[in-house]
């Protein structure tokens, strides 16, 4: 399963102590079904805040949004989020793990909430593990891990259950080389194997290389660079 987006003169401002700030103007940007894209931008160029529209975690101030054909604005906070956990997987920059739950069940949760049998979670869950290399972690707890491992778990809880789209918010900000590549070809198996779309907001050459097509941020306004 693949999710095609098409964003049209999206905009976001935010009322912030009486001023107004345009956090995205006029965006319009369309994904193909398995398209990989890349965002650039400097911090404060909207890249967060585009992707939380295109994930479905916030709303725009004007302009339409569809997700597979499905106008976003008219679905309502309960609608939405079905969607949201049945098509998307969040990569975010603070990782957002849940603290009282271990690697184990971090990454297990996503299956749980959809139904998959507790033999399935076991084996998805631990054949991630091992490519991510947390097997030695999966009863530790978020606290317990370093920067590097806890951006690795939020990596595996996105794909473990097969989005049709993938949201990464910097997935490579907290990794060294080797495991930021292990990351990558993970996202691209997915890709490959299913046609999941992918969505990256990064800095990191690395990550940006890697991707089919690139666009610009800069002030809330985009560049198609491909
Ligand atoms: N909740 C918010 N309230 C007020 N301003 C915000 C909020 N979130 C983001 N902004 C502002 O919107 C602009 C874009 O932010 P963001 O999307 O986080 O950029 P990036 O991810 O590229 O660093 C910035 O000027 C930021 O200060
Ligand atoms: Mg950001």
């Amino acid at each position: 399963m693949s999710a095609r987006l098409s964003l049209n003169a999206i905009s976001k401002r935010y009322d912030s102590e009486g001023q107004q700030v345009t956090a995205l103007n006029e965006i319009t940007l369309s994904l193909d079904e398995g398209e990989f894209l890349a965002i650039q931008g400097p911090s404060g160029s909207g890249k967060s805040t585009l992707l939380n529209i295109c994930g479905l975690i916030d709303r725009p101030t004007s302009g339409n949004y569809h997700l597979n054909g499905i106008a976003i604005a008219q679905l309502n906070e309960q609608q939405r989020c079905t969607h949201r956990r049945q098509m998307i997987g969040f990569i975010f920059q603070r990782h957002q793990l849940i603290p009282a739950m271990t690697v184990y069940e971090n990454i297990a949760y996503p299956l749980l909430l959809n139904n998959i049998s507790p033999k399935k979670i076991r084996y998805e869950v631990e054949q991630i593990l091992t490519t991510l290399d947390l097997m030695q972690r999966r009863k530790h707890l978020p606290k317990q891990l370093s920067g590097g491992e806890r951006q690795r778990v939020g990596i595996a809880r996105a794909l473990i259950k097969r989005p049709q789209l993938v949201i990464a918010d910097e997935p490579s900000a907290s990794l060294d080389h080797q495991h930021a590549q292990t990351g990558l070809q993970l996202m691209r198996e997915l890709n490959q194997t299913f046609s999941a779309s992918f969505l990256i907001a990064s800095h990191d050459p690395l990550v940006i290389d890697h991707c089919d097509r690139k666009i610009s941020l800069l002030d809330g306004r985009m560049d198609d660079l491909s």
